[in-house]
């Protein structure tokens, strides 16, 4: 049997800045320090379970560390319910079956929560697995930050710096939607940063008078215009109370009839909240008499090339992985801890959400210079 490690790596969940360059601290390690080798599969699970990949040497790995997307491709594909022409299908025993003839020792998933459940999934089937916490969302539980989070976070900062200046030229309210999930963490650094008069997030739901309260006393001390940045998971008391029970529905139902309905009105409850901010923005003009802007940042804080911080942590990160892989160390998410790095049972990741606590500094702070939270 050869000494030699094979290792496959695969990005699956939305894409991030600092994809290639984790891919590329964990292949320059692997195959630099440890002599492994290296196969890329593409399109994340996708790729995984149909057995699509590509060998990953150093001029595969060399000019990539500020490209950003993957040069994997990506994919929201589960390993247990994966889409086929006869439904979702569990193809965790394909998958293993797949490791085998590739005879892999070990392999890395970059990805976010869905990544960090599909990758626990292959663990309990017994695969040799490491995942890396790669989102712009940063709500992954037990790791302090994720790559990608720091560059989304200077591209929306950035955004409402810009906002600021034709917000106060038309003395208007514009209200930047943010990306995130159901976390705020994007929208309260980038809110927090860029000095948005007003940051909306899921986690504090609010109520349109006192978003108006806060607009009308900026204008009575001399101030004609307002920022208001809005994650896009931010809604306000009466929309969370629609969408918290009919998430409890869906938990309660016992049938797959109950579930199916549970699941359709919950859908329903969703879909009729898509256009949130533009609907604040109505009632806001209503309430003020300002007129109101819309801006989405949408995919633009997706992509492009990684700030330094994040390049520095996916390096960090990669080739942390590099040497659990050499060590044997499996199962784990290898968390940034500090300056340093810590492997975190996957078991303890998997299925949790990290939100921004009601008493995180960041929100005190916000509240200490006079940011509206809309509570
Ligand atoms: O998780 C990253 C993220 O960009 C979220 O902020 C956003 O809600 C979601 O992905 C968008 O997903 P999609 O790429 O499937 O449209």
């Amino acid at each position: 049997m050869s000494s030699t490690k094979r290792v496959g790596i695969l990005t699956a969940g939305g894409d991030s800045p600092a994809l290639n360059a984790t891919i590329r601290g964990f292949g320059k390690s692997a195959i630099g320090e440890y002599g492994m080798e290296l196969i890329g599969f593409r399109d994340g699970v996708t790729g995984l379970v149909e057995n699509r990949y590509a060998t990953l040497d150093g001029k595969a790995l060399s000019g990539i560390l500020t490209v950003g997307g993957t040069i994997l491709g990506t994919s929201r594909d589960k390993v247990h319910k994966f889409p086929t022409a006869d439904g979702p299908v569990d193809m965790v025993p394909t998958v293993v079956q797949n490791y085998e003839k590739d005879k892999l020792d070990a392999l890395i998933m970059l990805g976010g929560g869905g990544t960090a459940k599909n990758a626990n999934r292959l663990v309990e089937a017994g695969l040799n697995v490491i995942h890396l916490p790669k989102t712009i969302d940063n709500d992954i539980a037990l790791t302090d930050t994720t790559f990608g989070f720091a560059t989304a976070l200077e591209i929306a900062t950035e955004a409402i710096d810009r906002l600021h200046s034709t917000a106060h030229s038309h003395h208007r309210i514009i209200l930047t939607e943010i990306m995130g999930h159901r976390a705020g963490w994007l929208t309260l650094g980038a809110g927090i940063a860029g000095g948005a008069d007003i940051i909306l997030l899921p986690e504090i739901p609010y109520t349109v008078e006192s978003v108006a309260d806060t607009i009308k006393e900026r204008t009575r001390r001399g101030s004609t215009f307002s920022v208001v940045a809005v994650a896009e998971g931010a809604r306000d008391v009466g929309d969370t109370a629609d969408y918290e029970a009919a998430q409890l529905l869906v938990r309660n139902a016992k049938t797959p009839e109950a579930q199916r309905a549970a699941r359709t009105h919950l859908a329903n409850v969703e879909n009729a909240q898509r256009e949130h901010t533009f609907k604040l923005a109505k009632e806001l003009e209503a309430a003020t008499g300002l007129e109101a802007r819309v801006t989405i940042l949408g995919y633009v804080q997706r992509g492009g090339t990684p700030s330094a911080a994040d390049r520095l942590l996916a390096t960090r990160l990669g080739t942390a992985a590099a040497d659990l892989v050499a060590d044997g160390e499996f199962g784990v998410m290898v968390a940034a801890r500090g300056d340093g790095t810590q492997p975190v049972p996957l078991k303890e990741v998997a299925g949790k959400v990290k939100l921004v606590p009601a008493d995180h500094e960041w929100i005190t702070a916000a509240r200490k210079v006079g940011t509206g939270l809309g509570d």
